[in-house]
């Protein structure tokens, strides 16, 4: 029996919840005013995670002359963006690591993707025509397509018992411009309506909400957001250009037509963008899995 909406927003209700330290870094991040000292004190309150602070601190990627074992010190020589992005990953490893069958996407794929396009958000963000939190940007590319870790297994199931051959065409590339067209077709939701669901259950910042609800249609966010929604936009973009994508809907989605009103890029701005993601993404996908030696 075709599952229903209503039936798909369920099992958003039953999803393991972020850990409580995650929401409240992320709580905070997306509020306008705050300090690195208000962050340290909530981090200082989760033993796990000022342990993974200060181990990806002292890892060979950021290579401190001498050890360091204050947590004060070590969020302020990560920045804000590294030390949410440590909590991302270590509070919702669960979320991150799993495949994405319905996707046809292996483990890993996910984490890598959002991590790549939080990167991209970010590089974006700074040559945005509006002033905005780059940082926010960074995390709304982290968080973006959280929505697929619900939709993948009604994806699989429907995919499955599809007479035509949908199945066989996604999973041979065949361009179908609008991914989102074929979740709806099978669905009658897709990964963003579901992304913004879950947000909200998560009583996520409405930054947040709006990247996960609208990264492929970022005209549509509200205009308080838009800016950031635009940078997760084309930072999804990279990440897919870059190779890293989530399976079968890798660049199977439309652009925005107005996306580049939105940026100063100059020629070959893209191009550094995506060197850049190249070359962070080396140096800090590991320590922030966890994986630091
Ligand atoms: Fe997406
Ligand atoms: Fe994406």
């Amino acid at each position: 029996m075709k599952p229903t909406v209503q039936g798909i927003l369920a099992k958003v209700k039953h999803i393991q919840p972020l850990s409580q330290t995650l929401v409240r870094l992320l709580q905070l991040a997306g509020k306008e005013d705050h300090s690195m000292q208000e962050m340290t004190r909530i981090i200082a309150c989760d033993n796990a995670l000022t342990a993974n602070v200060l181990k990806v601190v002292n890892s060979a990627a950021f290579a401190p002359r001498e050890p360091i074992t204050s947590l004060p010190m070590a969020v302020t020589r990560l920045g804000e963006r590294l030390v949410v992005g440590i909590a991302v990953g270590s509070g919702a490893s669960l979320h991150f690591s799993s495949a994405l069958d319905g996707y046809d996407s292996r483990r890993g794929e996910l984490w890598e993707h959002s991590l790549r396009t939080a990167i991209a958000a970010r590089e974006f963000g700074r040559l945005a025509v509006s002033p905005m939190e780059v940082d926010q940007a960074y995390t709304g590319g982290l968080l973006h397509d959280l929505g697929k870790i619900i939709l993948s297994d009604f994806l699989r199931q429907e995919l499955a018992g599809q007479t035509d051959n949908l199945a066989e065409e996604l999973r041979q590339h065949e361009r179908h411009p609008d991914f989102l067209a074929v979740e709806r077709r099978l669905l009658n939701t897709d990964h963003c309506e579901i992304g913004m669901a879950l947000g909200r259950e998560w009583r996520l910042p409405e930054s947040l909400c709006a990247a996960m609800a609208w990264h492929h249609a970022p005209s549509k966010a509200p205009e308080e957001h838009r800016a950031l929604v635009y940078c997760v936009h084309g930072g999804d973009f990279v990440a897919m250009l870059c190779g890293a994508g989530t399976g079968m809907d890798s660049l199977q989605y439309s652009m925005d037509k107005g996306f580049y009103a939105h940026f100063r890029l100059g020629p070959g701005a893209v191009e550094r963008i995506m060197l850049t993601v190249q070359d962070e993404y080396k140096q800090t996908a590991g320590p922030m899995l966890g994986t630091a030696k």
